[in-house]
């Protein structure tokens, strides 16, 4: 019998490492959540990514077993599993993205917000490890309430001194995933030659669709508008009414993060054009915080795009938008500074 091939984890960083040589770059990401709905479908996604050379896993259940799976996938990524807060340091340490998808998700009944009391405390700790191990990685922001888990996370690295705006990113991908699959449905054309600007926030009201500025141009009736807009606000709630207390929108969600995760890694690398919308440290309202198109480079979101020229209804979605997402905010602020 031929001996068995154990290639070791030194032989796969070394075969990682001469990919970046040779003019691939290769990036470290970790998931923090790694094992749950979103996470392990994120972490397959993330493992087929020729961006990623190096893939963390983690989280407080069930990492090895996900890695171990993860692992055999014969794509370039070297995969890591880390299991429990006290290998939360080793995850953390050197990575280029954070995406974290760890927390608790809604059940029919409940909202966003509903979640905060249990999620609040889970993304404070894990952003508590970042900004000790890898202060300068991006950070991918899905745990929800995502109106309030990014100022969270904000105060906790201001906290630390470690706090770049441009780093820190909340994940509303999702709302324009379901936006250009939902317009692509009532135009009768491909989703994918679909785009439409969502801006505001991440739940109900705050969600808001620029039918307006949808590419390729085109108008809606009233009634179009009106059930477009209703759609994309509740998708979320469309999942989870579906799902029936089995969890919240998981698949597409991965979808959606990886896709994110991956414009993240190509600003990164230095790619020119790299714009999607996203939930941040902005000055496009008189908000602190609020999600629009962003240009991602090498140090994140580099750009932030004004909302361009809203209609009537447009106008007074964004009022009710802001003042739903104002109180979030200073929820989430005060969650750390109170
Ligand atoms: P899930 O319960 O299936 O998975 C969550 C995972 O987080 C579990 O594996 C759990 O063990 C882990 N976890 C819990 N505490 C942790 C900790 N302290 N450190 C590390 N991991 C921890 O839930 P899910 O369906 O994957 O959803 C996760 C979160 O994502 C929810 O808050 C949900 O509301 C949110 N979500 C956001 C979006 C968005 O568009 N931003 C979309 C869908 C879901
Ligand atoms: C979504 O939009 O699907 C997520 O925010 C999960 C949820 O609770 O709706």
């Amino acid at each position: 019998n031929p001996p068995k091939l154990q290639v070791g984890e030194s032989s796969l960083l070394k075969l990682a490492n001469c990919r970046s040589k040779g003019g691939a770059p290769g990036f470290k990401v970790a998931v923090l959540g790694a094992a749950g709905g979103i996470g392990q479908p994120l972490a397959m996604l993330m493992k087929m990514n020729p961006l990623v050379s190096v893939l963390h896993l983690y989280d407080v259940v069930n990492a090895p077993g996900v890695t171990a799976d993860i692992s055999h996938m014969n794509t370039g990524a070297v995969v890591r599993g880390f299991l429990g807060q006290q290998q939360l340091e080793n995850a953390l340490t050197g990575m280029d993205l954070v995406i974290i998808p760890a927390g608790v998700p809604r059940k029919p009944g409940m909202t966003r917000d509903d979640l905060f009391n249990i999620n609040a405390g889970i993304v404070r700790t894990l952003c508590e490890g970042i900004a000790k191990c890898c202060p300068d990685a991006i950070v991918n922001v899905i745990s929800n309430p995502v109106n309030s888990t990014v100022p969270i996370a904000a105060e906790v690295f201001k906290k630390a001194g470690t706090y770049n705006p441009k780093r820190l990113l909340g994940v509303t991908t999702l709302d324009v995933v379901r936006a250009n699959t939902f317009v692509a449905e009532v135009l009768g054309i491909d989703p994918r030659e679909v785009n439409v600007p969502v801006v505001g926030g991440h739940a109900g009201v705050t969600i808001l669709p620029l039918l307006s500025q949808v590419k390729p141009p085109c108008s809606f009736t009233y009634e179009e508008i009106s059930y477009l807009t209703d759609r994309i606000q509740n998708g979320g709630t469309e999942v989870v009414e579906a799902k029936a207390g089995a969890g919240s929108a998981t698949l597409s969600m991965a979808y959606a993060a990886s896709k994110f995760a991956d414009a993240c890694l190509r600003g990164l690398r230095g790619d020119a054009d790299v714009v999607e919308c996203s939930f941040v440290a902005s000055q496009v309202t008189e908000l602190p915080f609020f999600a629009t198109k962003v240009r991602l480079g090498r140090s994140g979101a580099e750009e932030i795009f004004p909302l361009g020229p809203l209609n009537e209804s447009e106008r007074v979605g964004l009022e009710k938008a802001k003042k739903e997402l104002a109180g979030s905010i200073q929820k989430g602020v005060s969650f750390i500074t109170k």
